[in-house]
């Protein structure tokens, strides 16, 4: 059950949740709204109209309610229907096939301010699928706005190179004991429920996650390279595409790299990936005390606090791009581990599946079923650019091991 949350504090939450949005938007070159950046998602102007309609179809819905422009609703809910003839599957319209961006803009501010009306009659479970759908869209944005040209986004805050070492990769020993997965109440996705505690063994995890120095010997090995980097013009080394620039690659990073990399590296290293539940035991467990308590856990890795000091880690629309993977030790888990919650998600081994006892939510069935398939891989933690709310220790998130865009990287434990 949520507790009784006023809706005027889920408003305001929304009121900024669209203020992230809509600021991602206001980045953009208006001509580049019509441009896809990334192969296998939509144009911009899909997503313009997307977070509107889905917060308005959730709220029609709800209470029955119709409105004008229904065909705008479903076209930015699902997209243009792929044609047969497209090729590998892939998104074939054309921009001209998408509305005029003055219908688009009127579209979006007759959604908001329908919903605005009808937002006191909304079940607070319906206001933060609301919040979170719309600060994840915020994420994935980047995803795809990282692969516009440079010139086509106004330069916010050009990258500056780093040339700081990278720490000595560390193994951190993480004795055996609880590791609780999922959550009781309170709001989750319906992939987040239910609470079970999982005994992990002991094992040992790298203190860091790995860096683009440590993954470059890989590549020099014959590894193959992030699509974050490219070769310089002297073929000596390589640049990292930030958001608004590139810069020498900076070494002490982590390093951003597909599923299917993250494996091939820790196989070349003779390490592997961690599973969710060995993830939950380095963030979230806590040492049994000089007394002899029973070892225990806590909600994040730094403790309670939910609003940690910004310092405790890269997350929450601080910056667009990585730091040092030693920067932030005011996050560090009871263990010591560093990072684990923010600064690029984690790669697990673990394919995404239902916990025990899941059900969908009925007004939103596909949101993780669809993705059930067992050829998806749960990402834990958080990016730079992931909202606060997301940094809750049972939310889960999952790609395909080759899908290219995320901002994940990874870290080793021993086999
Ligand atoms: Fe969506």
């Amino acid at each position: 059950m949520l507790a009784a949350e006023p809706s005027s504090e889920l408003g305001a939450a929304l009121a900024a949740a669209r203020r992230q949005s809509d600021s991602l938007f206001a980045l953009l070159d208006p001509a580049a709204l019509y441009e896809r950046a990334v192969a296998e998602r939509h144009r911009f102007i899909f997503y313009l109209g997307h977070l509107e309609a889905f917060d308005w179809n959730l709220c029609r819905t709800h209470l029955g309610l119709a409105a004008p422009a229904a065909e705008l609703d479903r076209l930015f809910a699902f997209g243009i229907d792929p044609d047969q003839s497209c090729p590998d599957a892939l998104p074939c319209d054309r921009a001209a096939d998408w509305p005029a961006l003055e219908t688009v803009q009127q579209y979006r501010q007759q959604r908001r301010e329908l919903f605005e009306r009808h937002l006191p009659a909304l079940p607070a479970q319906l206001l933060h699928v609301a919040i979170e759908h719309r600060l994840m869209h915020a994420e994935t944005l980047c995803y795809l706005l990282h692969w516009l040209p440079f010139s086509a986004k106004r330069a916010l805050c050009p990258p500056q190179a780093d040339a700081r070492p990278a720490p000595p990769a560390t193994p951190v020993a993480i004795p055996a004991g609880p590791a609780t997965l999922g959550r009781r109440d309170g709001f989750g996705w319906d992939n987040e429920f239910h609470e079970h505690t999982l005994q992990v063994p002991a094992f040992a995890i790298d203190k860091y996650k790995v860096t683009n120095g440590q993954y470059l010997r890989f590549v020099q090995a014959g590894g193959p390279a992030p699509l974050f980097w490219r070769r310089d013009e002297a073929g000596s080394g390589f640049l990292l595409r930030c958001m608004f620039g590139e810069i020498p690659l900076p070494l002490s990073w982590p390093v951003y790299a597909t599923h299917e990399q993250a494996c091939a590296y820790a196989q070349w290293a003779g390490r592997a990936l961690p599973t969710e539940a060995q993830f939950h035991r380095a963030a979230f467990g806590t040492p049994p005390d000089p007394a002899g308590t029973a070892a225990g856990e806590r909600a994040y890795p730094w403790g309670e606090e939910p609003s940690p000091p910004p310092a405790a880690g890269n997350f929450d629309f601080q910056h667009w791009d990585p730091l040092p993977v030693d920067a932030t030790p005011g996050g560090d888990s009871a263990f010591g581990v560093a990072q684990l919650v923010g600064n690029g998600w984690e790669w697990t081994q673990t394919r995404f599946a239902p916990f025990a006892g899941f059900a969908p939510f009925p007004f939103y069935p596909g949101y993780s079923a669809n993705f059930f398939d067992g050829e998806h891989f749960v990402i834990k933690g958080a990016s730079a650019r992931t909202a606060r709310c997301l940094l809750r220790r049972s939310f889960r998130n999952w790609f395909r091991p080759g899908y290219r865009y995320a901002y994940a990287g990874f870290r080793c434990v021993d086999r």
